[in-house]
């Protein structure tokens, strides 16, 4: 993974920086492609994973739609060249100004989440006589089985209409003459690792699309959201995701009518294994169980350990991968929740090694902050 060049080349730049590997990102949208067109289905990228111009050009040019949860992230889609009639919107608290954005390019669907955006979406589309296409968000209850923060299908989070309110929904639909119900959607939540869960919503979607066919309401897609996890152990052992039993596993269990497209919203599975957070070690300090290796990169780059307790593989790549010594990785942030992991095995580490941070192409460098009024974290690929 990291030749003599390659780290000779980090050596020469400013730390610390996100390293995007285009060669990584290709193959794998290579895989998406050939998996998903088995089936015909439709793969939206889901914006928020990573919004960096390069990767966004090369997803776009693949052919893939956008999956976007601000004003912001449509714009960049459009500015990149998605088009209109392939983005997704979906949040559950979408501005005035966000949806008029969205009603202005005629977007392929507003994903709504509940009866009130509804209503807004209606009234907006009267006012600047737009007919919006939407899908709406199913609390499915399903349990995704992932940290709680990135659960988002059970009943008891904010996300989605409840399937008891769907009556409700589908009256006021028929009165809203600035609306036309397009699909369904449905998103579980992210880094799922075992296709269980996923086998589960496959359930509860056939019984939704049944019920909107008693209803009499045409439903023409059916969104089924992201959530396929990566192998954060194990980044050069399983760089790709299982893509392929992933869609074989809806194209078995999904049961449509021939008119009814689905679609999906990957952001993690895309673009996780292409980053690392490359940084440097600026002090190895003495601690009781275990020495502190503090880098000069922390929870302001990468907040995902100290937000989610994740773990990402850390590497010395410097020394090589000869490892001899247990390390606390941390940060420089003046929060105790800024480590990157515990009793890490790296080779004997010292001042000025280059410290690489894997499996962070996703919700990483989107996520920094400049806390502590640090710079803003840059990026390159290559
Ligand atoms: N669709 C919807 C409606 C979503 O909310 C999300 C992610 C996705 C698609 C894409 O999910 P993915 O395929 O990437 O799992 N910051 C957290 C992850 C938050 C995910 C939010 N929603 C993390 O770092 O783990």
């Amino acid at each position: 993974m990291w030749s003599k060049e390659r780290v000779a080349e980090f050596n020469r730049k400013e730390t610390p920086f996100y390293f995007y590997d285009l060669a990584v990102l290709k193959k794998t949208l290579e895989i998406v492609k050939q998996e998903s067109s088995k089936y015909g289905f439709h793969v939206h990228y889901a914006l928020k994973a990573n919004t960096n111009t390069e990767i966004l050009n090369i997803i776009c040019n693949s052919g893939f739609g956008a999956d976007c949860v601000s004003g912001n992230e449509i714009k960049a889609a459009l500015e990149t060249g998605f088009s209109a009639d392939n983005i997704a919107f979906a949040g559950v608290g979408k501005t005035d100004k966000e949806i008029l954005l969205g009603l202005e390019y005629d977007i392929f669907s507003f994903n709504c989440e509940s009866i009130q955006e509804i209503k807004v979406i209606n009234d907006l589309g009267k006012k600047i006589n737009k007919i919006a296409n939407i899908a709406l968000r199913i609390n499915p209850d399903v349990n995704a089985d992932t940290h709680k923060y990135i659960t988002t299908g059970l009943e008891e989070n904010k996300f989605g209409i409840n399937k008891w309110e769907l009556p409700t929904v589908i009256e006021l639909i028929k009165q809203c003459s600035h609306i036309n119900l397009v699909g369904l959607h449905f998103h579980i939540g992210s880094q799922i690792t075992s296709l269980t869960p996923f086998k589960n919503l496959c359930t509860r979607v056939n019984s939704f699309r049944e019920w909107f066919e008693t209803q009499n309401m045409d439903i023409k897609h059916v969104n089924v959201g992201g959530g396929l996890g990566i192998d954060y152990a194990d980044p050069d052992g399983n760089t790709i995701p299982d893509f392929e039993n992933y869609f074989k596993l809806f194209n078995d269990f999904i049961e449509l009518q021939p008119h009814q497209q689905l679609h999906f919203e990957l952001g993690r599975a895309i673009v996780g294994q292409c980053g690392s957070l490359i940084s440097r070690v600026l002090y190895v300090k003495e601690g009781v169980k275990t020495n502190f290796v503090i880098l000069d990169a922390g929870m302001t780059e990468l907040i995902r350990p100290a937000l989610y307790q994740s773990s990402h593989k850390i590497e010395n790549i410097t020394k090589g991968d000869v490892v001899t010594n247990k390390y606390d990785v941390v940060g420089p942030i003046c929060e105790s929740s800024d480590c990157f992991g515990k009793a890490i095995d790296l080779p004997h580490t010292e001042r000025g090694d280059l410290i690489a941070i894997r499996s962070a192409g996703a919700y990483g460098e989107v996520m920094a902050s400049q806390y502590n009024l640090r710079d803003r974290v840059k990026s390159f690929c290559k």
